[in-house]
């Protein structure tokens, strides 16, 4: 498989406009590496953003300290204090519109999403997933392809709509299936192009809504 046909659409961000600097409110509840990588992809210069506050649910989470270490503000929202998933992104809200967040970055957030929080920002909710949807949505994304026997799979950028891990694609990357493979094994690689398409899916998603 050639590098031209891992990633779709083939784009690099330099050859997407980006005239404004776009505001990030990131949500995550694992180790943060797509954190770390959509803010190296703003530190280099290529997307023009600023992430404004890290939301993460997890009180051990890895990502709390990445985003310490990256200057990032972080705030605990242990979705166990919230007596429904409703309630949780109402605290999320408030918390994204005081940081000054327009967008709402899903970046290994491992709760169902409401209307309350998608109805917040219109079109501005994306969200990443281990596999080339629609095959594989919901937790084990992973270790349901390698079960499935697929010798392809990868990863999406999309807009998150109320059904989990569905809602129109901005992005994917192709990782092909090795002999030998674990969930850990294939999940790196995985990540290794999750960290390429989610900043080129939050360019693409800005200029959309531009051209509407
Ligand atoms: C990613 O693989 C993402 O697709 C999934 O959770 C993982 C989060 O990884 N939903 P990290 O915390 O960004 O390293």
């Amino acid at each position: 498989m050639s590098a031209a046909s891992l990633i779709s659409p083939p784009l690099t961000l330099a050859e997407i406009p980006q005239p404004q600097i776009l505001s990030l409110g990131v949500l995550a509840s694992g180790s943060g590496s797509n954190l770390e990588a959509i803010a190296q992809s703003i530190r280099g210069g290529a997307l023009k953003a600023r992430i404004q506050v890290l939301i993460y649910n997890q009180p051990g989470a890895g990502v709390k300290d990445r985003a310490e270490r990256l200057g990032i503000p972080a705030v605990l929202l242990n979705h166990r204090d919230y007596a429904s998933r409703a309630d949780l992104d109402r605290a999320i809200v408030e918390t994204l519109k005081q940081a000054g967040a327009d967008w709402v970055i899903m970046a290994g957030w491992m709760r169902i999403v409401t209307p309350v929080l998608l109805d917040a920002f219109p079109r501005r909710v994306l969200n990443i997933h281990p596999s080339l949807l629609p095959s594989f949505r919901g937790v084990g994304a992973v270790e349901q392809a390698l079960s499935a026997g697929v010798k392809v799979t990868g990863c999406t950028v999309h807009y998150a709509v109320p059904d989990v891990d569905s809602g129109p694609i901005l992005a994917q990357a192709a990782v092909p299936i090795l002999p030998g493979d674990t969930p850990e094994s294939l999940h790196a690689r995985v990540q290794v192009q999750e960290h390429q398409i989610f900043p080129l899916g939050i360019a693409l998603a800005a200029q959309r809504e531009r051209d509407i």
